[in-house]
C-alpha cells in the first residue's frame, strides 16, 4: 500500500506512470469529500486523522487499497485512492461508516487526475440514527466525529468483523457519547462514569430518545458491586429494539448500560472477558478531572494514576483479540509514556504508521493522541 503524506510533490512524469499502471491494472479511482461538520477547529486538524481511519480500515477491505492521499479540488478538501477491483457492498458500508465520510465519488478511469467525477451510492446502514450523539450539547463532550472515528479504529485493528453485535466498554463514558456512537452501530454499549450527575443526564437523555423514537425499551437498575465502607456501584441498563417483534427475542434486543462507578473497577463490575472493544476520552482536566484510588481524591490534569490502577481490570474484560482505544492529552504524558503502562502489562501497542500520526491540536492546552493497545488472541 503506498500512502502520500499531502504535501507528497507528484510530479507529472509520476502521474503519467500512475496512470498507465493504473489502466494496465484496471485500478480503480475513488474520492471521498470529507464531512466538514460543525466544529471548524476539528475539520481543521482532521486530514490526517482521515487518512489514518481509512488507511486502518482499509485493512478489512475485499479490495486492495493504495494511494490514499489527500486532493484539493476546487478549495475543497477530498481524499484520493485507488483499488484494485470495485469496491464491495461490504467495502462500501465500511466506508460509510468512517467519520469522515460526507459523499463518495468514482474518478474518470482513463485518467486519475481528472475531475469528473461520478457519485457512489453508499449505504445507510445505522442502527440508531447517528443524531442520536449530536443531540446533547454539553461543555466537555467529546466532539462525535472523533469519537466514531476512535470507534472505527477500534473496530477494525481488533480481530473483530464490524458487522456483528459486539460489545464496547467505555470506562470514562461521561454523558455517553462514545455509548451513543456505538449504538449506531448496532452495538451493546456499557459506560462506567463517576460523576452522578453526568450519568443521570445521560440517562434521561437516552430515555427520552428511545420515547420519542418510538422503541420498544425497558429501564432497569441494580447494585452490581459493593466494597466494603464505599457507596455501592450502581448499574442503570436499558434494552431495547426497533420493533416490537425485536423485542421479543433477546438475542435481538440491544443493550445500552452505565455503571455508576470507577474504571478502575472494570473487573469487579463485569467479572469476566466480554467486550471486544474498549474506547474512551480520558479526563483532560480542564471541565473534568481524572479522579483515581478507592477514595476519590481531588481531580487533577494527569491521568498516570487513573491509568496505571485500571489497565489490569481492563485487560481482564478484554476478549483476546479486542483492542483499547484511548484519547489523552500529549502535553501532560508523552506518547512513549503512555505506551510503557499498557506494554508493561504485556497488551501490544500499535505503533507503526498510521496509529502514530493521530496526534493534533485541540487548542493550546490539549494536544490530543491517541493510542490503539491490542490483546492477542
Ligand atoms: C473527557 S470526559 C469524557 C466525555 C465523554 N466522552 C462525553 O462525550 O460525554 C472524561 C470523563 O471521565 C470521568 N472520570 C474521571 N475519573 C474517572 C474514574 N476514575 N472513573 C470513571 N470515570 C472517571 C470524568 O468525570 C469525565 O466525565
Amino acid at each position: 500500500m503506498f500512502i502520500f503524506a499531502k504535501d507528497t510533490v507528484i510530479t507529472t512524469y509520476h502521474r503519467a506512470q500512475i496512470a498507465k499502471d493504473f489502466i494496465q491494472h484496471n485500478y480503480m479511482n475513488y474520492l471521498i469529500l470529507q464531512y466538514p461538520g460543525h466544529n471548524w477547529v476539528y475539520y481543521q486538524s482532521a486530514d490526517q486523522l482521515a487518512l489514518a481511519e481509512l488507511q486502518i480500515a482499509g485493512t478489512k477491505f475485499e479490495c486492495d487499497l493504495q494511494e490514499i492521499e489527500i486532493k484539493m479540488i476546487a478549495n475543497l478538501r477530498y481524499i484520493h485512492f485507488s483499488t484494485d477491483k470495485p469496491l464491495s457492498e461490504r467495502d462500501l458500508n465500511i466506508l460509510s461508516k468512517l467519520s469522515f465520510v460526507f459523499a463518495l465519488f468514482k474518478v474518470d478511469e482513463e485518467d486519475p487526475d481528472s475531475t469528473t467525477l461520478t457519485p457512489v451510492e453508499l449505504p445507510i446502514k445505522f442502527h440508531l440514527d447517528p443524531k442520536i450523539s449530536t443531540l446533547l450539547k454539553y461543555k466537555g463532550k467529546t466532539n462525535e466525529l472523533f469519537t466514531r472515528m476512535m470507534l472505527n479504529i477500534a473496530v477494525h485493528s481488533s480481530d473483530f468483523a464490524f458487522d456483528k453485535k459486539l460489545e464496547l466498554l467505555d470506562p470514562v463514558s461521561g454523558k455517553g457519547t462514545t455509548l451513543f456512537e456505538a449504538t449506531t452501530f448496532g452495538y451493546d454499549a456499557y459506560g462506567i462514569e463517576v460523576e452522578g450527575n453526568a450519568l443521570q443526564e445521560g440517562q434521561t437523555f437516552f430515555k427520552k430518545f428511545l420515547e420519542e423514537e418510538r422503541f420498544k425499551h425497558t429501564r432497569s437498575s441494580r447494585v452490581i458491586f459493593k466494597n466494603q465502607g464505599e457507596s455501592p456501584a450502581e448499574i442503570t441498563e436499558f434494552e431495547y429494539a426497533l420493533s416490537k417483534q425485536e423485542f421479543k427475542d433477546e438475542n435481538t434486543r440491544s443493550r445500552l448500560a452505565m455503571v455508576h462507578g470507577a474504571a478502575a473497577e472494570a473487573y469487579n463490575y463485569f467479572k469476566k472477558e466480554r467486550f471486544h472493544v474498549i474506547v474512551g476520552d480520558l479526563p483532560y482536566g480542564i471541565k473534568h478531572g481524572n479522579k483515581a484510588g478507592k477514595v476519590y481524591g481531588s481531580p487533577t490534569r494527569n491521568p498516570v494514576e487513573l491509568i496505571t490502577e485500571s489497565i489490569p481490570g481492563w485487560k481482564k474484560v478484554l476478549r483476546k483479540g479486542g483492542t483499547i482505544v484511548l484519547a489523552w492529552n500529549s502535553h501532560v504524558i508523552t506518547r512513549k509514556k503512555m505506551a510503557r503502562f499498557f506494554e508493561e502489562a504485556e497488551l501490544e501497542v500499535l505503533n507503526d504508521a498510521p496509529y502514530d500520526q493521530i496526534e493534533h491540536r485541540v487548542d493550546a492546552a490539549i494536544k490530543r493522541d491517541v493510542i490503539v493497545v491490542k490483546k492477542s488472541s
